[in-house]
C-alpha cells in the first residue's frame, strides 16, 4: 500500500471515529509536488469535490454542488468538504437526519505565527492544562475546530464570524482524541443556543489533526 493510501485511510477512520454513524465520510490523498499556486489551489480543489461526490455516493444522492462562498449542496444533504497540502476529505449525510456539518483538516505542523488571531488568553491558560499533542499544537487544533464549526454554523446561518468572537474548550476522552465546546465571548447575530447545539470533536495523530462539528435533526 502506498504512503498517499495510508494516509487516505487514515483520515477516513479517524473521521468515522468523530461523526455519528448517519455521517458518510470519504478521503483522498494529494500528491505533493511543485506545481504552480493555481494549478494547486484547482487540484485541490477538485480532490474536496471527488470527495464529496464519494460521501454522497454512499447516501445513493446525486452529487450536484453548486459553488460560492460555500459550496450549496442537493437539497436533500447537509455536507463539508476540506483540504490541506496532502489530504482533501468530505463529510455528507441525508437531510432528514442532520442539519448541518462541518469538518476540518490540517497538516500537523504547530501555529505559532498569528497563534494570537486564532487564540485568546484564556484559551492559551487552558492549552497549558492539556498533555501535548502527537504533533502540531493546541492553537492548530483550535484553528481547525472553529473552523469546522464555522462551516457547521454557515449552512445555518449564512454569517461571516471572527476566531476571536469564540473561545473554545477541549475535553480529553482517550489519548488524542475528544471533545470540543466553543462559548461565544460577544454578542453576536446568531442564535444564542447554536453554540450549544452544535457537537464538536477532535482527533490528531502524527501527521495531521481533524475535527468535526455537527447538528442533527431532533426526531420528530
Ligand atoms: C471558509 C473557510 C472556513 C475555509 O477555509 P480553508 O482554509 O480554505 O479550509 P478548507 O480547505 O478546510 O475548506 C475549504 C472548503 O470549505 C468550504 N467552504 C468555503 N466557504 C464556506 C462557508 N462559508 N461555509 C461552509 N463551507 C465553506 C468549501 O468547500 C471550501 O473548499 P472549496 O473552495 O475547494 O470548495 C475560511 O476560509 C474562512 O473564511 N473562515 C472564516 C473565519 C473562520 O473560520 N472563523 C471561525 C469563527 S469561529
Amino acid at each position: 500500500m502506498s504512503a498517499e493510501d495510508t494516509t487516505a485511510i487514515k483520515a477516513i477512520s479517524a473521521l468515522r471515529g468523530l461523526f455519528p454513524p448517519a455521517v458518510a465520510v470519504a478521503a483522498r490523498s494529494i500528491a505533493l509536488d511543485a506545481d504552480a499556486p493555481e494549478a494547486i489551489r484547482r487540484r485541490h480543489r477538485r480532490s474536496g469535490r471527488l470527495c464529496a461526490a464519494d460521501a454522497l455516493a454512499v447516501l445513493a444522492i446525486s452529487p450536484t454542488l453548486r459553488e460560492h462562498p460555500a459550496p450549496t449542496w442537493p437539497s436533500d444533504a447537509a455536507g463539508s468538504i476540506s483540504h490541506c497540502e496532502d489530504l482533501a476529505c468530505a463529510v455528507a449525510a441525508q437531510a432528514s437526519q442532520v442539519v448541518a456539518l462541518g469538518v476540518d483538516i490540517e497538516a500537523a505542523r504547530p501555529l505559532i505565527e498569528g497563534a494570537e488571531l486564532v487564540c485568546g488568553d484564556a484559551e492559551l491558560d487552558h492549552f497549558d492544562t492539556l498533555p501535548p499533542l502527537p504533533a502540531g499544537n493546541w492553537p492548530l487544533l483550535t484553528f481547525s475546530a472553529k473552523e469546522a464549526f464555522y462551516k457547521c454554523q454557515y449552512a445555518v446561518t449564512g454569517r461571516l464570524l471572527d476566531f476571536r468572537d469564540f473561545e473554545i474548550r477541549f475535553d480529553i476522552h482517550a489519548p488524542a482524541t475528544g471533545r470540543f465546546t466553543l462559548r461565544r465571548t460577544r454578542p453576536l447575530p446568531i442564535p444564542d443556543h447554536l453554540d450549544l447545539d452544535i457537537e464538536g470533536r477532535w482527533a490528531a495523530d502524527r501527521s495531521h489533526v481533524y475535527t468535526a462539528a455537527w447538528i442533527t435533526r431532533p426526531a420528530p
